[in-house]
């Protein structure tokens, strides 16, 4: 099946080469001039596990390539993916102005279409409120009135909320827990069911550069069929949902440290009960990254817009804004004054296995550091590049031993697996001081008080 998508950021680049691999021809739409000379130069702009091996392959077998030229992307092709950002504003509004564009660039697209050419199906990726398809698709036909593409059956819209997770991007796109799909008649799912049948059936071999099938994984994967509002919502609900877990467990750790629980065996506690679950209960810093912080902001605005105040949400954003400060808070009272002091921050990233740092706890921490007079030195395994573009106040080293020198604390921010492995005992010894101060609970306290560090995490 030939296929555009529109937007090559994570959510667009992992379906294009997933898709690309599992046969089906795809152009991805890039508009920014360095990401897309990177693409066609054959290198991923964003570190993703498997994306690199992936873009190489389906690059190499023709079945993927990029443009920033929507006319030729969307010409003849069956399906159009819009996997733009939806940002929020200030005000917590969703800007809509990248999808709109998107939608005002496939209109062009189609006056240019030949006559008699199959209409296509215009699938909605990137996360938006209720209602967002239909307005979309009135834009669509707006923008091509008068011409060929007003007539009715000109293209068909459908909503296909994405749920990767960074870091995870491909394995996710390949194993999905469900897919679904909104639309308002028959022929969009024909064509989705057809674009995602081999994913659905899992009728590929998983040998490399595709990550392993998980042994308990369950074919069919689940298709959701729905209306466009629904499918819009399922999609929101499921990342205000998550992010309530997070905020509710960081809550009961703030209540743990007031009493002298400890949060990690409560957290066990109450996971093992089958109607909690035990995932999405690790308490930290709060959440971050480019979905969370964003869509829980725009659902609640969203909420407020039709005249509804939605108080849960409302108290799980305030609870995340507030967790870094309370952690900080924290570290400032075992240090202060923190003037002339060295801090070593390990993990910049919002978690592990990415490189972005949108919305990452650590940024905030370091540059409140930085101007309680502390001196700052940072490592991560992916995202050094990245920080230094937003945050100068700090030298940045790849070598956690180099971090760990003279530092008076070590402040671990993002829960990497190579954290965890270090030797914490030739890190002791490279130490001023002895405080770790333990943001994501991760580290074995014991061991390391063997080693004569003392941890500081949070809830315990
Ligand atoms: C999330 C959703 O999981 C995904 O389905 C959606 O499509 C996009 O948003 P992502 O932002 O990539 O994905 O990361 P995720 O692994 O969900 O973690 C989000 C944040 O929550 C991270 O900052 C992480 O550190 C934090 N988190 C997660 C916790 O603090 N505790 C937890 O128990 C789990």
């Amino acid at each position: 099946m030939q296929v555009a998508v529109i937007g090559c950021g994570y959510v667009g680049l992992a379906t294009s080469v997933v898709l690309a691999d599992l046969g089906h021809h795809v152009t991805g739409v890039e508009i920014d001039s360095r990401k897309l000379a990177r693409l066609r130069d054959g290198l991923a702009p964003i570190f993703e596990a498997h994306l690199q091996d992936l873009l190489t392959a389906n690059l190499k077998a023709g079945r993927v390539e990029f443009t920033d030229d929507h006319d030729s992307a969307c010409r003849g092709a069956r399906v159009i993916i819009v996997a733009v950002g939806t940002p929020t504003r200030e005000t917590w509004e969703i800007d809509l102005s990248q999808l709109e564009s998107a939608i005002d660039s496939i209109a062009g697209a189609l006056e240019s279409q030949d006559e008699g050419a199959v209409a296509p199906v215009v699938v909605i990726k990137s996360t938006v409120p209720s209602g967002t398809m239909d307005y979309l698709r009135e834009r669509l036909r707006r923008s091509c009135a008068g011409s060929a593409c007003h007539a009715e059956r000109a293209f068909m819209i459908a909503s296909n909320p994405e749920f990767l997770r960074e870091g995870q991007a491909i394995f996710d796109t390949f194993y999905p827990d469900r897919i679904v799909i909104g639309a308002d008649d028959e022929e969009p799912f024909v064509v989705l069911d057809e674009l995602y049948a081999r994913i659905v059936s899992q009728d590929f071999d998983d040998s490399p550069p595709r990550p392993a099938r998980p042994p308990a994984f369950r074919s069919p994967v689940p298709v959701i069929k729905t209306t466009p509002r629904s499918s819009e919502m399922i999609k929101y609900a499921a990342n205000a949902f998550l992010a309530t877990k997070i905020s509710f467990i960081n809550e009961i750790a703030n209540l743990c440290e007031e009493v002298g629980a400890d949060i990690n065996d409560v957290a066990r506690g109450i996971g093992l009960d089958p109607r909690i679950g035990p995932q999405f209960l690790r308490a930290g810093i709060g959440y971050g990254g480019s979905c969370f912080p964003k869509d829980t902001k725009a659902l609640h605005q969203h909420a407020g817009s039709r005249g509804y105040t939605f108080t849960l949400l409302n108290a799980v954003i305030e609870v995340n804004r507030i967790q870094r400060y309370r952690f900080l808070a924290r570290i400032r009272r075992a240090l202060e004054p923190l003037s002339g002091k060295t801090l070593g921050v390990f993990g910049i990233a919002f978690k592990p296995g990415t490189d972005d740092i949108r919305e990452a706890p650590s940024i905030d921490l370091m540059r409140e550091l930085s101007r309680d007079g502390a001196s700052l030195k940072a490592t991560d395994p992916r995202a050094i590049e990245n920080a230094r573009a937003v945050f100068a106040g700090c030298t940045y080293f790849e070598d956690p031993y180099e971090v760990a020198r003279d530092a008076d604390a070590i402040l671990l921010v993002t829960e990497w697996p190579e954290f965890l492995s270090l030797d914490w005992k030739k890190i002791a010894g490279l130490m001023r001081g002895n405080l770790v101060f333990d943001g994501r609970n991760c580290l074995d306290r014991n061991a390391l008080g063997h080693v004569g560090l003392r941890v500081v995490g949070v809830g315990r």
